[in-house]
């Protein structure tokens, strides 16, 4: 953040009655004082009365202890938390002193629900700080309400963060009902169709050139678009979150990553209307584990090499996950045209319950349905399958190997696999299309149609593809 004006600090009297109300998660840390001069970004507000520091207590490490650490409370910074007071400045407010502190902790108390603009959360900040949420955040409520000045693709973005914990039992609540009725989103016009218009919606939370994140024990629903999204960060934690979003909801995948590396992803729970994850451009070292999905579009690597783009995604591996009624399983989606490469991916133990297209490679994967066939395409190699065990939704085949006509899909390996009809006895055949790869078991159903050993050198773009990712 720019910091351009200066006021006092904001002080507060009011906010907490006594200190056996606050919750337990602040006993071990020491109180905030600050009666100092203070810079701020963008912002004018009256002079409110000044806070009284929280008493002393048995439990508080000593003042000068270094281990310690500071509380933000946006109360503090005049924020109401009624859900319709416009708390933005309070946070930005806390923010910026937090930031500036080390193992600084930005709280957001339990018992409110704080109405924030789209606002962005700019670092470089000190060292361990936290963003711990225990009460309710959530944006203006719809697009007719969101401010014309304001971004409309994305709600709480951090930018240059490094070494933060975003944390806490509070809910951060998206309001996306309104952007999903827009007549733009699909099938939401006059008689189901999706009609022209600006269509834009926010992202809920996205973090952008960070690294050391861990996001984890937060709720999360009903984002008007993706329900996270981290672009262009490394080291990356995400535990222990649970997202849901109404099966219809359009766009909505869970958390979306995208040139991205040293991410993990665990022990989460996601229901939602589009991808449970999803994997896009320029990730590598991805560990996702232990993840419940359902209903959504399943775990997703892409789409990839939309209009021509690169794409290079590798060292993948997604296990000891659950997927329930959704559209897909574990998918790879790649569009006609693109280049670069898909490579050791691993698919390992997961549950599938009444999923259609459990195991699918989709190179001609297209929003349109007008896409053109293209001579390159991103290419699809060393992709293990491994222990996939459960029921298929029988409108479509349970393993749908759809590799590019020009550039085949080599080396995959299915071991374990074994779908059987969610309804009825009917046994659909696995559908496989330039795909080359060997199977390590006998599978249910069985696959009969993957080509053995490795196809011409001269039709792979291998050589090509190591100079481009
Ligand atoms: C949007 O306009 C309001 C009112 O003019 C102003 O206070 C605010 O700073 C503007 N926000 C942005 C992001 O430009
Ligand atoms: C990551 O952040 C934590 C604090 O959140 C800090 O203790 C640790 O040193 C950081 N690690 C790196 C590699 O910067
Ligand atoms: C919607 O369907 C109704 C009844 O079938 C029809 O009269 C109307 O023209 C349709 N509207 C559009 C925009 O297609
Ligand atoms: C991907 O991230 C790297 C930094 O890790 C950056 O240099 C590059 O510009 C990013 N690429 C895109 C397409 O954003
Ligand atoms: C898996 O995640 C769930 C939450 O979705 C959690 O309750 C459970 O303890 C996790 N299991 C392991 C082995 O970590
Ligand atoms: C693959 O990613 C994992 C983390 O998911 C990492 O531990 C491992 O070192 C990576 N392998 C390579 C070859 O980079
Ligand atoms: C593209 O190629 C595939 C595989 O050969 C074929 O099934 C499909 O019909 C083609 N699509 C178009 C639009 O030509
Ligand atoms: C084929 O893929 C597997 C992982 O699925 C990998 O261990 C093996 O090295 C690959 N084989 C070749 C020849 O690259």
């Amino acid at each position: 953040m720019e910091f351009n004006q200066v006021f006092p600090l904001v002080l507060c009297i009011f906010c907490f009655s006594s200190v056996d109300s606050r919750p337990s998660f602040f006993s071990d840390f020491q109180v905030l004082q600050k009666p100092h001069f203070r810079q701020l970004s963008e912002i004018s507000l009256n002079p409110s009365p000044a806070p009284e520091a929280y008493p002393p207590t048995a439990s508080s490490p000593a003042a000068s202890s270094d281990d310690s650490a500071a509380i933000f409370d946006v109360l503090s910074y005049g924020a109401v938390g009624d859900g319709v007071t416009d708390d933005t400045l309070a946070f930005k407010m806390a923010w910026d002193d937090a930031c500036h502190t080390d193992s600084g902790i930005l709280f957001v108390p339990n018992h409110y629900s704080f109405m924030i603009q789209s606002t962005i959360f700019t670092g470089p900040c000190k060292n361990g700080l936290v963003f711990q949420i225990e009460g309710t955040i959530m944006p203006p409520d719809g697009p007719d309400s969101w401010p014309k000045n304001y971004s409309k693709r994305q709600w709480l973005v951090f930018y240059r963060i490094s070494g933060m914990s975003m944390q806490g039992g509070g809910l951060i609540d998206g309001r996306g009902e309104k952007w999903w009725n827009l007549p733009c989103k699909p099938h939401k016009g006059v008689n189901g169709t999706t009609i022209l218009g600006p269509c834009d919606s926010p992202v809920a939370i996205r973090f952008f050139v960070s690294s050391n994140l861990t996001v984890q024990g937060l709720r999360v629903r009903n984002s008007p678009q993706f329900h996270f999204r981290f672009d262009n960060c490394h080291d990356v934690n995400v535990y222990s979150l649970y997202i849901k979003s109404p099966s219809l909801s359009p766009n909505t995948d869970g958390i979306h990553i995208e040139n991205s590396s040293d991410v993990r992803i665990h022990n989460s729970i996601v229901y939602n209307g589009d991808d449970c994850v999803s994997i896009g451009a320029g990730c590598h070292n991805v560990d996702i584990r232990n993840i419940t999905c359902g209903p959504s579009h399943g775990i997703s690597i892409g789409s990839l090499g939309k209009q021509n783009t690169k794409a290079c995604v590798s060292n993948i591996t997604v296990t000891d996950s659950l997927i329930k009624h959704s559209d897909n399983g574990v998918r790879i989606k790649t569009w006609q045209g693109g280049f670069g490469s898909v490579s050791k991916v691993t698919f390992n133990n997961i549950v599938m319950d009444t999923v259609r297209n459990p195991i699918i490679i989709d190179q001609y994967y297209c929003e349109s349905k007008a896409c053109k066939n293209q001579t390159s395409a991103v290419y699809v190699s060393d992709i293990l399958y491994t222990n996939i065990k459960g029921t298929y939704d029988v409108r479509s085949p349970p393993m749908k190997l759809a590799c590019s006509d020009s550039v085949p899909c080599t080396n995959l390996t299915i071991s374990e696999v074994e779908l059987y009809p969610a309804q009825g006895q009917k046994i659909l055949d696995p559908y496989c299309w330039n795909a080359y790869g060997a199977l390590e078991s006998l599978t249910i159903p069985p696959v009969f149609c993957l080509l053995e050993g490795y196809p011409d050198p001269d039709s792979l773009p291998v050589n090509d593809v190591v100079d481009q990712c």
